[in-house]
């Protein structure tokens, strides 16, 4: 098997582009792909301070290496959820990475801004805390994000497809008007990007495997068994068979969106912090009196 390109040994086949590549030009590949959803969606420009939520995963981690192999204006953003060895381990790995391209990272933690950490939410919370979690890292990542241009995230086409597989299974159609590549800004909802939707979970591996990238390999101890894996899964073997299943699905929908316009809820600014909701007060103002309640905190 020849790289299409130069006609050296191909280590990599891309089979739903049909198409073999050597390890300079996979890297170059995966630019390519993310130049071309920054370009295709208009989502920032070489002059965008760009705020990039990094976790520490290999998403957020190749999401900012891309960024500034491709000349975008980048800080780092990591939250510490306050999950113990995980979280720590991840913020290790955030900070050798912004130490090793000598760019500016910043840390939050979790326990300042709410006095506890994920693991005493999962305790007052039914079930998993993941869901909350998700509500929390949303909330102060655009908070964060409403000092920039527009806050990139590492959402990757495995993310964004079984999401979108589980909002059509459920007709969840007023999930399904937001769900985009794109979220333009919107009073205090800083402008959201997902420069990774055009590349798998398995392209994204590969990038960072062969530049050495360092990332966290483990999941959230949380997250095992949620359900968006089924879909994952689903996903994977309908790709298995058929090729480019997982693009298609995706871009088809961005593409035919226009036919699932429904009445978006209208939304109001938080009474007690102005962070734009449904509700009379947020979510994350709603956990934060809840937590003050049950921690006896001040
Ligand atoms: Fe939030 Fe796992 S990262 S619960
Ligand atoms: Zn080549
Ligand atoms: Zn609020």
């Amino acid at each position: 098997m020849k790289c299409r390109i130069c006609g050296k040994e191909a280590f990599v086949k891309l089979r739903s582009y049909n198409l073999a590549l050597c390890e300079e030009h996979f890297v170059e590949f995966v630019r390519r792909r993310v130049e071309k959803a920054i370009k295709k969606f208009k989502m920032v420009s070489k002059e965008d301070h760009i705020l990039v939520a990094v976790s520490g995963g290999k998403d957020s981690i190749v999401l900012w290496h891309v960024l500034n192999e491709l000349g975008y204006r980048t800080t780092g953003y990591f939250l510490n959820l306050g999950i113990d060895e995980f979280s720590n381990k991840s913020q290790k790995i955030a900070e050798e990475f912004a130490n090793r391209f000598s760019l500016e990272l910043k840390v939050e933690y979790l326990r300042d801004v709410l006095g506890v950490g994920i693991p005493e939410i999962a305790r007052i919370s039914k079930g998993k805390p993941c869901s909350t979690c998700g509500m929390i890292k949303r909330y102060l990542i655009n908070r964060a994000g409403l000092d920039y241009d527009a806050v990139a995230t590492g959402h990757n086409l495995d993310d964004e497809s079984s999401v979108l597989f589980g909002n059509i299974l459920h007709w969840q159609v007023e999930y399904l008007e937001r769900q985009s590549p794109i979220l333009p800004r919107d009073r205090t909802l800083a402008k959201k990007v997902k420069p990774l939707v055009l590349l798998t979970n398995h392209e994204i591996k590969l990038y960072a495997d062969v530049l050495g990238l360092p990332y966290i390999p483990d999941s959230c101890p949380f997250s095992t068994g949620a359900t968006t894996h089924y879909y994952r899964d689903i996903l994977n073997t309908l790709e298995e068979r058929m090729p480019g299943t997982k693009i298609r699905f995706y871009m088809g929908f961005i593409e035919n969106k226009k036919g699932f316009k429904v009445k978006e809820k209208e939304l109001k600014p938080c009474e007690r912090c102005g962070y734009l909701t449904t509700a009379g007060i947020c979510s994350f103002c709603r956990l934060r009196e809840r937590i003050k309640i049950q921690f006896n905190l001040r």
